[in-house]
């Protein structure tokens, strides 16, 4: 009988950990809330002792969203799972999730401690997490270039301390899958007491092999997975959560296992977290890039038309891909607007519906055709838009560019109901741009990341520019879009400078008793 693999789903944890992705709880919120629609088992929510914004957004994650188990994770120290159980106590079954490095190597250049002194630490860490939880996670970091017989000797121990999950992880993607999985193997037969825990896998994809190991090391005994939505996290990333779900889907005929991830979910989520986290997806990646299911080849397309499954191994609307129906254009009224969003998934409040009408309208009289994406990037902006008061709003822009001027943008803004004008130079009119509007609302921010993505085809598609600012140690992420790119890179960066505003705002207001870390 087919055996169930556990999903734990840790980007908001290792996939905040990619450069430039880091979240905002708002952010965060929104994203476990569509990781528990999309049925994952666990949500790693954060390091709540990293800081104070880890701590509150993991406690926000563990009060609001039910379904999933919530995890924290913490080092094998007292501060760090006090500061874990803090975050996650109020969560409907929540875990802890302690670890410490067991190879040589970190034993010996990171932590400077024995073999004897890890084991120590590691018993005492899930000894101390247990008197808060009975459901506590173990991770041996480096595990894959540890000593495996070591390793072994610090599961037996920490799972007769009450660890119920024991993770090895490949944390610097080094392992190759013939490899991998005889260590899985070896584990499962040479730990005394397995049958009390579930081992699982944390595999990272320096190699490109993060998927590979982890679905060997399930034939092999694995019975949890740790990913992350995109592959994102550190370095190269991590296991993707869709490539694993999507081959024990696609290949049950050789993987006689199941998960209960509700697949249709997936595309919403990959793209929420590539837009929350600015961080796009490569368009021939596995499952939700671009091309996924694009046929270039004519004969391919043919084929496809006869019968799908001529080059389609799994279809479209399986991960969630919603099959375009007919485009909006600028005859479309409200009604046929909202019956449009309704079939998309978007049940909209009569208010945040009149917002995306409006913007609608707008497109519709500057693009011939509205397709389900445009929309989509509509909705989502305005909604996340939302999260944030709106302290800077863009009223008007107007660039002169070209091979024969020097660029210049002349912006109008309203600066907490004050209207302000200001003309700028640059090196480009998106330059000018945003000296112009970093002009009017005094803002030292630095620009982190500037990316452009493409919505549909054509000159007349929708551009979608994501920023990322830092300011006075805060970083946020800002979204824009239109069909014009400068217009769109102006609101990509008032959305940050407004979240920036929000952020800084909020750490004026003073720390409460309760969210002061426990030290
Ligand atoms: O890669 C790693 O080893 C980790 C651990 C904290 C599980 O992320
Ligand atoms: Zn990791």
């Amino acid at each position: 009988m087919a055996e169930k693999i556990i999903i734990f789903d840790t980007t908001l944890r290792d996939g905040e950990q990619s450069p430039g992705a880091s979240l905002n709880i708002d952010e965060k919120l929104q994203i476990a809330r569509q990781l528990a629609l999309l049925q994952v088992d666990v949500i790693e929510a954060g390091f709540p002792f990293a800081s104070r914004g880890d701590l509150e957004a993991v406690r926000t994650v563990a009060r609001e969203v039910k379904g999933p188990q919530i995890a924290g994770l913490a080092r094998a120290m007292v501060d760090d799972l006090d500061a874990a159980w803090e975050a996650v106590k109020e969560a409907e079954n929540p875990r802890i999730h302690t670890f410490i490095s067991t190879s040589d190597i970190h034993l010996k250049y990171q932590m400077r401690k024995t073999r004897e002194e890890v084991l120590q630490a590691a018993v005492a860490a899930v000894r101390h997490a247990k008197r808060y939880t009975p459901n506590v996670e173990f991770s041996a970091m480096d595990a894959s270039r540890s000593d495996l017989d070591y390793v072994a000797q610090v599961f037996t121990a920490v799972i007769d301390a009450g660890a119920t999950t024991v993770n090895f992880p490949d944390t610097v993607g080094y392992a190759i899958p013939h490899e991998f999985g005889a260590k899985i193997k070896y584990l499962m037969e040479k730990i005394p007491n397995i049958d009390r825990a579930v081992l699982s896998v944390h595999c990272h994809n320096d190699l490109g092999l993060a998927v590979a190991n982890s679905l060997v090391a399930i034939m092999n005994g694995a019975r949890q997975v740790e990913c992350t939505i995109n592959g994102i996290g550190e370095r190269a990333g991590n296991t993707s959560l869709e490539e694993v779900v999507m081959a024990l889907a696609t290949r049950k005929d050789l993987l006689d296992y199941y998960t209960d991830i509700a697949t249709q979910q997936i595309y919403p989520t990959s793209r929420l977290v590539s837009k929350l986290t600015g961080m796009i997806v490569q368009p021939n990646k596995a499952i939700v890039g671009a091309n996924a299911f694009a046929h270039e080849s004519g004969i391919h397309q043919d084929a496809v038309l006869k019968e799908a499954s001529t080059f389609e191994i799994m279809t479209p609307t399986s991960i969630g891909i919603k099959k375009s129906t007919l485009p909006l254009g600028k005859l479309s009224g409200r009604h046929a607007l909202k019956e449009k969003l309704v079939e998309m998934g978007y049940n909209l409040s009569e208010a945040v519906l009149a917002q995306v009408f409006a913007r609608f309208k707008d497109l519709a009289d500057r693009k011939k055709t509205v397709f389900d994406e445009d929309l989509e990037s509509l909705v989502e902006i305005e909604v996340l838009r939302k999260s944030v008061p709106d302290y800077y709003k863009l009223q008007e822009l107007v660039v002169l560019t070209g091979t024969m001027a020097k660029p210049s943008a002349t912006v109008k803004m309203e600066v907490e109901g004050e209207i302000q004008r200001y003309s700028a130079f640059g090196d480009g009119p998106i330059d000018a741009t945003f000296k112009a509007i970093t002009h009017i609302t005094k803002s030292k921010c630095r620009l982190l990341k500037f990316s452009v993505n493409s919505i549909t085809g054509g000159t007349d598609a929708l551009g979608e520019i994501t920023v990322r600012l830092e300011e006075d140690g805060f970083t946020v992420t800002g979204h824009g879009v239109d069909p014009d790119i400068v217009t769109a890179s102006a609101r990509a960066l008032i959305n940050g400078l407004n979240r920036l505003l929000y952020l800084k705002n909020m750490a004026k207001q003073p720390e409460s008793e309760e969210t002061r870390l426990v030290n």
